[in-house]
């Protein structure tokens, strides 16, 4: 009992002086991304239509943002126990919402500059 409590205070310290943390939230099988996102992410993420996300071109493609939800990056939890599917569910979802542009989702179209 003791040690449960001292976990829960020791994760509260951890997730809100912004050290480098591990999440372990784990998704169940066949999730989509917004159910996940839902689940792990919009405590943080707290989404306001579609700009939940202000990710540079450069890293706006799934690959890059399956990474950062791996490995964290900064303040940023890392998210090991997000893999295969889910991870690329959660990376689809974080693309479409992000803000930066209408990235399309296959990534072989051209960019449309109407949008800016
Ligand atoms: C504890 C709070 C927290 C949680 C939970 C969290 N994030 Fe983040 N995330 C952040 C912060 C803060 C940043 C921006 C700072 C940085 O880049 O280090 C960030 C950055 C990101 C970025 C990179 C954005 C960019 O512009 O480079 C992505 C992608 C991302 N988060 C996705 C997710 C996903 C997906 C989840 C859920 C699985 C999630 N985050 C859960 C705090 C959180």
């Amino acid at each position: 009992m003791k040690h449960l409590t001292m976990l829960t205070a020791a994760t509260v310290i951890a997730a809100t002086t912004g050290c480098s943390v591990s999440n372990d939230f784990t998704p169940t099988a066949g999730a989509t991304g917004e159910e996940i996102f839902n689940s792990a992410c919009i405590d943080c993420h707290t989404p306001g239509g579609n700009n939940v996300f202000d990710i540079s071109p450069e890293k706006a493609n799934i690959d890059t943002i399956a990474t950062i939800i791996s490995q964290g990056e900064m303040v940023m939890p890392a998210f090991p126990n997000i893999q295969g599917a889910e991870l690329t569910a959660i990376s689809k979802f974080v693309l479409a919402k992000n803000s930066s542009e209408e990235t399309k989702t296959n990534g072989d179209s051209e960019k449309d500059e109407t949008s800016k």
